[in-house]
């Protein structure tokens, strides 16, 4: 696996677009750096191939990658972003995947699709997050893009306005979820779609549990997810790599977010 990072150099907390995003409550520039080097080495130590774009420092979110769009094979689909704050981070990973050598597509500006964030694979199948910060109608603008179906989830708690902080597929068959955060259908489809389900409690969402990178049997996930889920996980099999993450929770955003996956 090869994920895209980028270096919290300019990481602040200078606008609110999520209520997780508090100015009064800036990320400390130190401990984000060190939080990086760790995650860095977490994501190695688990196997992953990383690779960095730079920073810009009119883009404070930036450090969020899964937002600027989704790779498939050689192809990146830019994203819309919903806020005028994080428009222009998709033209710079834009110009980053061509030169190297990546087609890009894009499709009409207010149709919003903030990329990996809301799109995720389980085993073949991909899943959309839609409601909050993608619309529904992304989904068949993706689906004509990527050739294939995809399943729409529509999300309800402004808190778990991504797809990725609220659900984790870790195989085609087993996924760790936040109730709560879907409407009931959606929640349906994931339980029939899923033969084990995992679910987070109050403490795994206040360090967005589900926003974790699992490659071959690791799981690259926020320090302070409760035990139960840790068990859960090492029942299946799973190796649980913890690292630090709280300030770029500040910003809203836990390990997923901090990486774009670039080849499974
Ligand atoms: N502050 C960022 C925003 O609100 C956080 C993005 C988190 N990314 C994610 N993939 N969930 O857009």
């Amino acid at each position: 696996m090869k994920v895209l990072l980028c270096p919290p150099t300019f990481f602040r907390i200078e606008y609110e677009i999520n209520p997780w995003m508090n100015v009064a409550n800036d990320a400390d520039s130190e401990t984000v750096l060190y939080e990086y080097a760790l995650l860095k080495q977490t994501l190695k130590s688990a196997g992953i191939e990383i690779m960095e774009i730079q920073p810009d420092k009119n883009y404070p979110d930036m450090v969020y990658t899964a937002n600027y769009g989704f790779v498939h094979d050689d192809v990146f689909i830019e994203a819309n972003f919903k806020h005028s704050q994080r428009r222009g981070e998709e033209i710079i990973a834009t110009s980053y995947f061509k030169s190297l050598g990546f087609q890009t597509k894009q499709f009409a500006k207010y149709i919003f699709f903030e990329g990996e964030g809301d799109l995720l694979r389980a085993g073949n199948q991909l899943y959309m997050g839609f409601g909050k910060r993608t619309m529904f109608e992304a989904k068949i603008e993706l689906e004509s893009i990527l050739a294939t179906s995809i399943i729409p989830l529509q999300l309800t708690d402004p808190y778990f306005y991504h797809l990725d902080t609220c659900f984790a597929p870790i195989s085609e068959s087993i996924a760790i979820i936040n109730p709560s955060a879907f409407t009931d259908y959606a929640l349906k489809i994931l339980e029939q779609n899923f033969s084990t389900l995992l679910y987070t409690n109050e403490q795994d969402n206040a360090v967005l549990g589900c926003n974790i990178i699992v490659h071959n049997r690791n799981i690259v996930v926020s320090s302070g997810i409760s035990e139960s889920l840790k068990s859960g996980l090492k029942q299946l099999g799973y190796t649980v790599l913890e690292t630090p993450m709280s300030q770029y929770i500040k910003g809203g955003g836990s390990v997923k977010c901090c990486c774009l996956i670039v080849e499974q």
